[in-house]
């Protein structure tokens, strides 16, 4: 137990502060708040570097030459197609239940049917990253038709990632501007350290199980309002707000019930999320050609949350109103944001395999001891 943390040594609730390993694939830098991928600031790549060009840079730890883009572009295109029969399954199952959940149990039934699921070797498990990163676009399109009654769609090839999406979705090829807004979205949220997913995902991998079930657990983390569902809980807030009047009574609500903004606060940036500045200027440019009063609703909320609380807003806040834009049914947020970070959860168990120790901390055992057994006849 020499290197170890001592039983002894006081517990970080939640793993505050605590540095639970290494990686060189992005640093959330909570002083400076800054992002960085791969030695870029965040700011350096949004709106100049493609997402198909971010998840390349995450996967191998450079950005692609352009042969390298158009090989990749090829093998996400390649991959992006889900087999007949495993739209099926998606089709039997009950279609409203909660989109990650099916996102969840489809990514599962994908592992199920890969014959490679269990091949430990790295280019396999690369293979599968590349093939699912493309496919999720295309199974949460098809979660999002299925709820409306609508047939699934094929990807269109020769589409970037973010406008195949939307073309899937809606059933038309999107105008540029909304495939960019959507590019930018899912590099912003490409990646982010150890967040709670992508531990969940390193953690599972820390076992050398296999890829599926790693992404699986990473899905099942996100789904929860305190991490990934917070966008959807956002969206949801500014539809009970409903009119940039009320949003003063709401805080004072809030306030008073002791309940939670959601889109606000973070563990780790001390300041602004730096991502949120970006997609605060996204979703206000959508809201100008599309319904201003979300955006209104936002910006306004933005400023009476800090006055009340001095809290920021986090990367969910201003997603909520630039999905909306997008035409994306708010019930799909959180299955966007799993769209996103795909590439960051791949590249985190690629980097965890390749240079793996079983991921198992210590706890403080809080319980009795020494207690004597009682047979069951004389408990009372
Ligand atoms: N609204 C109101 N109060 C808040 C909020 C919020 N959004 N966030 C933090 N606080 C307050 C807490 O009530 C607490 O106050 P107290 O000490 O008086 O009780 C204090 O700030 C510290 O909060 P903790 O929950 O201890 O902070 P923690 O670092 O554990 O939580 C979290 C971070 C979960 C993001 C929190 O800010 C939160 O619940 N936010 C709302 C949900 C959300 O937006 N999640 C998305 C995060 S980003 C992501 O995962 C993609």
């Amino acid at each position: 137990m020499s290197n170890a943390q001592q039983p002894t040594d006081p517990v970080k609730k939640g793993l505050e502060g605590v540095v639970a390993g290494s990686t060189a694939i992005s640093d959330v830098d909570g002083q400076q708040c800054q992002l960085i991928y791969r030695g870029y600031n965040i700011d350096e790549l949004v709106g100049k570097a493609s997402y198909e060009e971010v998840s390349y840079l995450l996967f191998y730890g450079k950005l692609p030459t352009r042969s390298q883009l158009a090989e990749w572009t090829r093998q996400l295109d390649g991959g992006r197609t889900v087999d007949p029969h495993v739209l099926d399954i998606l089709k039997q199952l009950p279609i409203h239940a909660p989109s990650m959940a099916l996102l969840r149990t489809m990514v599962s039934v994908i592992g199920c049917d890969d014959p490679q699921a269990e091949d430990e070797a790295l280019e396999s498990i690369q293979k599968k990253a590349i093939r699912l990163t493309a496919q999720t676009v295309t199974l949460v399109a098809a979660i999002g038709r299925l709820r409306e009654n609508n047939t699934p769609l094929p990807p269109k090839p020769g589409l970037s990632h973010a406008a195949n999406f939307l073309y899937m979705l809606h059933g038309e090829e999107p105008v540029p501007v909304l495939a960019k807004a959507l590019d930018a979205y899912f590099v912003l949220l490409a990646d982010h350290g150890f967040n709670a997913s992508t531990f969940t995902a390193r953690t599972v991998t820390g076992t050398k199980s296999d890829y599926y079930s790693a992404v699986t657990a990473a899905i099942g983390s996100l789904k929860g309002p305190l991490h990934g569902a917070a966008n959807r809980k956002a969206m949801e807030m500014l539809e009970e707000i409903g009119t940039p009047e009320q949003v003063e009574p709401y805080v004072q609500r809030t306030l008073a019930d002791h309940k939670r903004f959601m889109g606000f606060g973070h563990r780790v940036y001390k300041g602004a999320d730096p991502r949120a500045k970006h997609l605060k200027d996204i979703a206000k440019s959508l809201g100008t050609t599309n319904e201003t009063k979300w955006f209104v609703i936002s910006e306004k909320l933005q400023d009476a949350v800090w006055n009340a609380k001095q809290l920021y807003i986090n990367v969910d806040f201003y997603s909520a109103s630039l999905l909306h834009y997008l035409g994306i049914p708010t019930e799909l947020f959180t299955a966007m944001f799993a769209c996103a970070r795909m590439a960051g959860w791949s590249a985190h168990i690629l980097e965890q395999w390749a240079d793996n120790r079983l991921i198992r901390p210590l706890s403080q055992y809080t319980g009795p001891r020494g207690l004597k057994f009682v047979p069951l006849s004389e408990r009372t």
